[in-house]
């Protein structure tokens, strides 16, 4: 077992999820972001490193019908799956696999939004940024959506007690590349469960 696998699922096995640091009782700015794009409640929308996010809670009430998970955890994406199956009796498609070292999500193909929040910053190595990065590329469609909210260059140095590796606009842009643009971005401070001020930056790109 990888070591971040064993650290993520340590992690779900022993908190809750109001407990955990990046808990959002309700994603509203992922939500007004998303808002803003038109793609159809059948769109397919993958959200990357989940955990047991409320989004998907969220993306469900809104009517979106075909959404998929992923995590490194599978005592993450268990819990996900059964908090969904039992509070909306829906069928959550969940995909244990590791972001910097794909074996399942590169199977996929034509993802209309990609939504990343707070996952992408633990990769430190420049391998692994370029792992993640070329997944997007090769599974987005064309005029598809990639939504990643990161540590901004003023935020945390540690979440969940590991280093990150924080961003701007223009670091997220090179690393699309020029089929990428990026259609809106902003600063946003999250307030942790426990009072702390984490400063975000949320960026929207589209395929060309
Ligand atoms: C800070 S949590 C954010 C969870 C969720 N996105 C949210 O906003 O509530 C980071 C998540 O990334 C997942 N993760 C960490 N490394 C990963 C990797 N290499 N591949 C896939 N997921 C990973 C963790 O298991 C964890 O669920």
């Amino acid at each position: 077992m990888s070591s971040a696998k064993s650290h993520w699922d340590t992690v779900y096995e022993s908190k809750e999820n109001e407990e955990l640091g990046w808990f959002e009782e309700h994603p509203k700015t992922t939500l007004d972001l998303i808002a803003k794009i038109a793609i159809p409640k059948n769109a397919k929308v993958l959200n990357v490193g989940a955990g047991t996010t409320t989004l998907v809670d969220a993306l469900l009430e809104k009517g979106y019908t075909n959404i998929i998970a992923s995590d490194i955890s599978d005592v993450a994406m268990q819990k996900l799956k059964q908090r969904i199956a039992e509070t909306y009796n829906y069928e959550l498609e969940c995909i244990v696999d590791d972001l910097t070292n794909s074996s399942k999500l590169n199977t996929l193909s034509n993802v209309d939004l990609w939504i990343d929040r707070a996952v992408l910053h633990f990769f430190l190595d420049p391998e692994e940024q370029k792992a993640y990065f070329d997944l997007i590329k090769k599974i987005i469609s064309p005029k598809g959506y990639v939504l990643i909210a990161v540590f901004s260059l003023d935020g945390a140095d540690k979440c969940s007690g590991l280093p990150l590796f924080k961003y701007n606009s223009e670091i997220l842009a090179n690393h699309l590349g020029s089929d990428f643009t990026l259609v809106e971005s902003f600063d946003h401070v999250y307030t942790n469960p426990f009072g702390g001020k984490r400063p975000y930056i949320f960026t929207l790109f589209q395929k060309h």
